[in-house]
């Protein structure tokens, strides 16, 4: 219907603005893209060196998941539209995020953009993927690896703790980060990939 077409475009907009490459770049640090993994997201500004720069990142990643959700969501609500505008605004922002018309739809990988969304649409459920990706990223140091763990529990956890649709989104956002990192699983079956806070 429109509304769903409304909502994913919303939520695409707003998904679609590369924090990371904006950031750096007006940073004086040139095209993140340029080195380590390529990606555009928080990790790999962290291989710039500046933390700070990273930690924004994460958190504007983030943030324009969990607002795309929110804003969609009182439409929906509180003007009585529809009350699935906001998951479908979630997922155009996960979208928008990974394929930004702006960059050729080369975008990022999607994990704090799906940590976002998550935070607005079942935010018991983020903690845990919070608490997973932190241990995982303790543990052994690999970013995409927490990534990749906290997307295999984060269905599951919807499954028992949340609605039917909020779960099978997030299973297939969950595929779409797992299919995003294959470089990165590459790497790691390999031993290559690069470990967090490695400059490179
Ligand atoms: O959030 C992306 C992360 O899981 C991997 O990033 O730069 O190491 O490919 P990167």
């Amino acid at each position: 219907s429109y509304n769903v077409i409304l909502a994913l475009l919303f939520g695409y907009l707003l998904g679609s603005i590369p924090f990371g490459l904006l950031i750096t770049r007006a940073a004086g640090l040139g095209d993140v893209r340029k080195i380590g993994s390529g990606n555009i997201g928080a990790t790999n500004v962290l291989r710039t060196g500046n933390k700070g720069l990273a930690a924004a990142t994460l958190v504007l990643d983030a943030l324009k998941g969990t607002a795309a959700v929110m804003i969609a969501r009182h439409f929906g609500h509180d003007f009585g539209l529809w009350a699935g505008f906001g998951l479908w605004a979630g997922l155009g922002a996960f979208l928008g995020h990974l394929f930004p018309v702006w960059l050729g739809f080369k975008g990022g990988k999607g994990v704090a953009t799906y940590l976002g969304v998550l935070i607005a649409l079942g935010w018991h459920v983020a903690l845990i993927f919070i608490v997973v990706w932190l241990a995982m990223a303790f543990l052994f140091r690999y970013s995409s690896l927490a990534a990749l763990t906290a997307a295999v529990i984060v269905p599951i956890a919807l499954y028992f703790w949340s609605t039917p649709e909020t779960a099978a989104l997030f299973l297939v956002m969950s595929l779409i980060v797992i299919f995003k990192h294959r470089a990165n699983i590459s790497r790691l079956l390999a031993g290559t990939e690069g470990k967090i806070g490695a400059k490179g």
